[in-house]
């Protein structure tokens, strides 16, 4: 009884993280939009929607958690490399693929 009461103390917070999907909006206006434009049309990063928008999920995350373009270019900075920094609301935890793609998608339904 005790192991179990265990195994649920520790699956409860991964129980809650899969139930709210992460807010890809909120991401990234929180996070790229003052690069990458509040309608991910470019700033003084380049345009995201109808580019990267686009690009193979894998490819998505590789470029934000790990600096590396869809052409295996490193990204200069002022680039963040994600996968060593956090998002706002995340309190110094890197960002998981789950957020990634959902920033992704938020950029796919932008036109
Ligand atoms: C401080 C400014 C800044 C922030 C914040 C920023 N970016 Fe960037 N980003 C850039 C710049 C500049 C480049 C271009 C780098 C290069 O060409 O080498 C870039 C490139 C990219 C690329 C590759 C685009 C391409 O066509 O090659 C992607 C994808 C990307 N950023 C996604 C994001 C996402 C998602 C976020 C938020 C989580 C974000 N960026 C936050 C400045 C930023």
């Amino acid at each position: 009884m005790k192991r179990m009461l265990i195994a649920i103390t520790m699956l409860w917070p991964c129980a809650q993280v899969m139930a709210v999907p992460p807010d890809g909006k909120a991401l990234y206006q929180e996070n790229c939009a003052r690069c990458h434009g509040q309608n991910g049309k470019g700033d003084t990063g380049p345009k995201l929607v109808g580019d990267a928008s686009e690009w193979k999920r894998e490819l998505f995350e590789r470029a934000v958690l790990k600096g590396i373009d869809d052409q295996g270019k490193p990204l200069k900075s002022p680039m963040p490399h994600w996968g060593a920094a956090s998002f706002k609301t995340d309190k110094g935890i890197a960002p998981s693929k789950a957020e990634v793609d959902a920033i992704q998608r938020y950029l796919h339904t932008l036109k």
